[in-house]
């Protein structure tokens, strides 16, 4: 049985501020798991304090006097983990001009921190569950096995059982890293240790720059216990270093804090509502969703109309066989009734081909058919790079997240990012 007290030492030892349960519990487990060899999955979303866990566990280990290395899985080019991790022979590949060991080979006897283990590609995947299941492991370029002696400890803030859901996670490999879970409490889960924080960061702050602390008033603290804190520790700081970067007065009331908590789309500090991360997107970003897909239709609906032109009327036939498009269209025009009239988007083609059919020619209505999708297709890359702009904004420039949001591969995002100059 672990000791309040041996508890109380560790936190000191690794600067861990805070008394909630949740995180007790956390540094409980990683102290009862750290003299095993057993292989630990440390989860908590970003922020939250992960990596002193790892430490920890090799600190308290029996191969603390081993060599401790700490890898960001997502950093690492897909091209190059395998070798980065398993080493190479000379000439393997393009480049490969000496033969290079790899971390599991130079830790042996020690241990390995696999950070965001979630962005391990899948390859690698499969060398890490040799490794783990018998200490096996081949460079790359190479047809001999070798051994290693490494304690594995792995860290995601993203939903591994997702992941594996997705296929893009072995799940053998997630039971296999999960022998032991530690689970590191978000700071909205850990009550009053957030204005314990706040004061430790504003102590820091006082110490290194000789100013006087700044201190929370009453209201101040409360509304800090409500802030949903999607940063976690690593945005309190933040926060406590600017407050006291920048404000005269040392007291804060509510009423400052408030400035300096990052706001929604809708112009509101994000407050721990209870709700998850899912359900707070905010409605009007939905709305934009639905509208970049119904575009998608309209465009389709238009190349049929003027296809129809051409060929001599909208025949119902076609109506018919599209009847799916034209339901959408009225939901469209539904929606737009419903919109304040600033965002409504451009009138559709439709319209004007069916009022005006017999006053045009068809050549005119197909100047207008591409006047009109420029004019929606700009107003839409508009709400497009302004839906981009928000969700890094919101995930504080963390594209993985950001794309996460919007629904698209963090490939498509930086392309995005790119073509619409968007500065993070
Ligand atoms: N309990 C704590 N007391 C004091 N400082 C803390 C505590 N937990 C975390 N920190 C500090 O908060 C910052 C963020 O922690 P850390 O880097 O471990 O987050 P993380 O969980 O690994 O996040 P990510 O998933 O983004 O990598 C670090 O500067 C760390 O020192
Ligand atoms: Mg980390």
């Amino acid at each position: 049985m672990i000791a309040d007290s041996e508890i109380l030492s560790i936190k000191q030892r690794f600067g861990i501020i805070g008394n909630s349960p949740l995180l007790n519990h956390a540094i409980r487990v990683a102290m009862q798991a750290s003299p095993t060899d057993m292989t630990v999955l440390i989860t908590g979303e970003s922020g939250s304090g992960k990596e002193s866990f790892s430490k920890i566990i090799h600190s308290l280990s029996s191969r603390k006097h081993g060599k401790f290395i700490a890898i960001n899985c997502g950093a690492i080019p897909e091209g190059t983990i395998d070798s980065e991790l398993f080493g190479h022979e000379k000439g393997s590949f393009t480049g490969a001009h000496e033969a290079r060991k790899g971390y599991f080979e130079v830790t042996d006897g020690g241990s390995i921190f696999l950070d965001e283990i979630g962005e391990m590609p899948l390859g690698t995947q499969a060398r890490l569950l040799r490794v783990l299941e018998n200490g096996e492991f081949i460079k790359v370029g190479s047809s001999k096995v070798q051994k290693t002696n490494v304690r594995v400890i792995a860290a995601t803030n993203v939903n591994l059982i997702k992941a594996v859901e997705q296929g893009k996670f072995r799940e053998d490999l997630y039971y296999r890293l999960n022998t032991v879970p530690i689970y590191v409490p978000p700071l909205r889960e850990r009550g009053e240790d957030i204005t314990l924080l706040f004061r430790k960061f504003a102590t820091d702050f006082s110490d290194k720059y000789k100013v006087k602390p700044v201190q929370l008033t009453e209201d101040a603290k409360e509304a800090l216990l409500k802030y949903r804190f999607p940063g976690n520790i690593r945005q309190l700081k933040n926060l406590a270093d600017q407050i006291s970067l920048l404000e005269q007065e040392r007291e804060i009331d509510s009423a400052t804090l408030l400035r300096y908590l990052p706001r929604n789309s809708d112009n509101l500090p994000a407050f721990f509502t209870g709700k998850n991360e899912k359900e707070s997107i905010n409605e009007r970003d939905i709305l934009y969703k639905v509208l970049f897909d119904m575009k998608k239709d309209m465009t389709e609906l238009k190349k049929l109309v003027l296809e129809s032109f051409n060929s001599g009327g909208l025949s119902s036939q076609i109506m018919q066989q599209h009847a799916d498009l034209f339901e959408d269209m009225d939901e469209v025009g539904d929606f737009e009734r419903n919109m304040p009239e600033a965002s409504k988007p451009a009138p559709l083609i439709l319209d004007a081909a069916r009022d005006q059919s017999e006053d045009y020619e068809v050549d005119q209505i197909e100047d207008i058919s591409h006047e009109m999708e420029d004019d929606n297709s700009l107003s839409l890359e508009r709400k497009e790079k302004e839906m981009i702009i928000k969700a890094l904004q919101k995930n504080h420039n963390k594209r993985k997240y950001a794309a996460r949001d919007l629904g698209i591969s963090e490939r498509t995002l930086y392309r995005k990012i790119k073509q619409y100059e968007i500065n993070e």
